[in-house]
């Protein structure tokens, strides 16, 4: 290797090592949004005011309208990643880049979000300090944990009266069974929060409010005697819940960390920036930076190797003005440049990257270069599908994303026959995107295919994208599957002729059994051993 190639392979490497990229899970209304937009204000990528990311007001409407308050927020339909250089303490030159993903944000859960979380290197999961551990947040954590990806904890909301914060670590332990670390703890209960004690060097940092949390909160570094003047009681409370946490040794384990058995906690509140820059210094100071990706035989692909990645999202933009496919790449190893004509894995075709994208809310801007970590958008990447591969020199291929056991099945037909053709169009259109998945009978053909979905919201976007992308609108009706196991070609032709179950095919070929309960799943497995019944929970294999 030149002088000048080794140059190059370190400089990508350091590139690559700069990079932190993460998502953040929570239940709705815990403060993702909120969270969002101050990281944004301390990464310096609002211009010092906070308020840009949500159009605020009004976005909880009915799911009949989602689509139009999504669209009106922006920031959950047409971006895919926030980007943005930061630095540990206020002022200093950005020593990090931060990928932070977007999950979609609607109450619903969706096979997206699962995708965006196959892109990241680690989770922030925001909770309620007065809630603690909700649905949804265990149902993400339960994927986090599939991928085992590293998560950081940040009790949300402390500017109001919330739980203990004991009893909110013990819940995180019992429920999740990961093991809390605590890295801040609060001074003040719930509702009366003056600042965090740093357990890791002990100093008490006390914050101060901002007219609506528009700017940066004010911090102080008090020393012990003088919390302990200011503050009274509750720097007592706080120091005696501290010495409580160090004898039972809840300290932070950076190795149980990488390996998703222990979470560190921060406390604060997103909508006052308590906190705030505290939990961006972990994540940068935690998060571990991109490592080589496994491909299908296992094998790493170094870092400074050549430009690969894997296409984690396709978007269709919603806005009518400029109606095109957006695939998202996340990128695995080597420099992307844009321009570069790169391989597409699956059909062994050159794909060019010239229309490469970065986009950021609902701003597009072109990307120039890119590294692991980073997440690229190409417009009218129609020819590709979620779990492709891209990659430049020597061929690699990564795992697919595992997709996830549909609960919700509906039958889909076109309300105008003659508009049948953009009905077939769309449907598997939307089938390729991955916005549901579409079972047909083969014998029957497409006229009234079977959508299955994770979360109930995805057929909301399959009837508007069908109506308003593709001008064939289409009534959805229900069944009473409830789920589906996999069966084999003998499987089906046995399963066929029962009662209580329907056997469906999806395009990749893979035969699905419908059923309307798990008791006869149970029946059938007792009474017929030999017959294939596959459970669908992460089909993939983890990449
Ligand atoms: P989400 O994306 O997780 O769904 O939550 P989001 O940030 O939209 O926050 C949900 C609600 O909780 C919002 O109030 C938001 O202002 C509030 N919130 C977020 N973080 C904090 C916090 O640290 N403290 C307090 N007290 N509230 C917080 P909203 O009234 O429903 O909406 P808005 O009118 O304020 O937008």
């Amino acid at each position: 290797m030149s002088l000048h190639e080794s140059a190059a392979h370190a400089a990508t490497a350091g590139e690559a090592a700069r990079r932190r990229t993460f998502a953040i899970i929570s239940h709705p209304d815990a403060g993702k949004t909120t969270l969002t937009e101050k990281f944004l204000l301390y990464g310096g990528a609002l211009a010092k005011e906070a308020g840009a990311v949500k159009a605020r007001g009004g976005r909880r409407g009915a799911t009949s309208d989602w689509m139009e308050l999504e669209q009106q927020r922006g920031i959950s339909i047409t971006s895919a990643v926030l980007q943005f250089p930061y630095g540990r303490s206020p002022g200093a030159e950005a020593t990090h880049v931060v990928n932070l993903l977007d999950t979609p944000g609607h109450r619903d859960f969706s096979e997206d979000t699962y995708r965006v979380l196959a892109a990241a290197d680690a989770a922030v999961m925001v909770l309620d300090g007065a809630k603690g551990i909700e649905p949804q947040t265990l149902k993400l954590f339960d994927v986090c944990r599939q991928r085992e990806l590293p998560l950081v904890t940040f009790i949300n909301k402390w500017d109001r009266p919330g739980r203990e914060p004991l009893e909110l670590i013990d819940e995180v332990e019992s429920l999740l069974g990961v093991r809390p670390t605590p890295l801040t703890w609060p001074v003040g209960v719930a509702g009366d929060f003056r600042g965090v004690i740093d357990r890791r060097d002990g100093t008490y940092t006390r914050f101060s409010r901002t007219s609506h949390g528009a700017t940066m909160a004010p911090e102080e570094i008090l020393d012990p005697d003088r919390a302990l003047s200011e503050e009274g009681v509750p720097w007592e409370a706080a120091t005696e819940e501290v010495a409580l946490l160090d004898e039972i040794g809840a300290d932070l384990d950076l190795k149980s960390f990488l390996a998703a058995e222990s979470t560190p906690v921060l406390f604060g509140s997103a909508l006052t920036n308590f906190g705030v820059r505290k939990l961006l210094d972990a994540v940068v100071d935690l998060v571990p930076p991109p490592a080589p990706r496994r491909d299908l035989g296992g094998h790493a692909r170094a870092i400074d190797a050549p430009f690969s990645g894997f296409v984690f999202k396709v978007q269709a933009n919603m806005d009518r003005a400029h109606r095109d496919r957006i695939a998202f790449v996340r990128v695995c190893s080597g420099r992307f440049e844009r321009g570069m004509v790169v391989t597409h894995g699956r059909t062994g075709k050159p794909f060019n990257t010239k229309y490469a994208h970065q986009v950021f809310g609902q701003e597009r801007e072109t990307v120039d270069e890119a590294y692991a970590g980073d997440v690229v958008g190409r417009v009218n990447a129609n020819e590709v599908r979620v779990g492709d591969t891209l990659y430049l020199d020597d061929p690699v291929e990564y795992p697919t994303i595992p997709s996830f056991a549909p609960e919700h099945f509906r039958v889909a037909r076109v309300l105008d026959t003659s508009k049948f053709k953009q009905f077939r169009k769309g449907i598997a259109q939307l089938d390729e995107e991955g916005v549901v998945q579409v079972l047909r009978q083969p014998e029957v053909g497409d006229q009234a295919p079977t959508l299955a979905a994770v979360g109930p919201m995805q057929f909301d976007v399959a009837i508007w994208r069908l109506e308003n992308e593709f001008g064939a609108p289409v009534e959805l009706n229900p069944t009473s599957w409830t789920l589906a196991r996999r069966t084999d070609t003998a499987g089906a032709g046995k399963l066929r002729g029962m009662r209580g179950v329907q056997v469906l095919e999806r395009a990749d070929g893979t035969m699905l059994a419908l059923f309307e309960s798990q008791y006869w799943v149970q029946r059938l497995e007792q009474d017929q051993p030999d017959l294939v019944l596959e459970p669908l929970v992460a089909e993939g294999r983890p990449g």
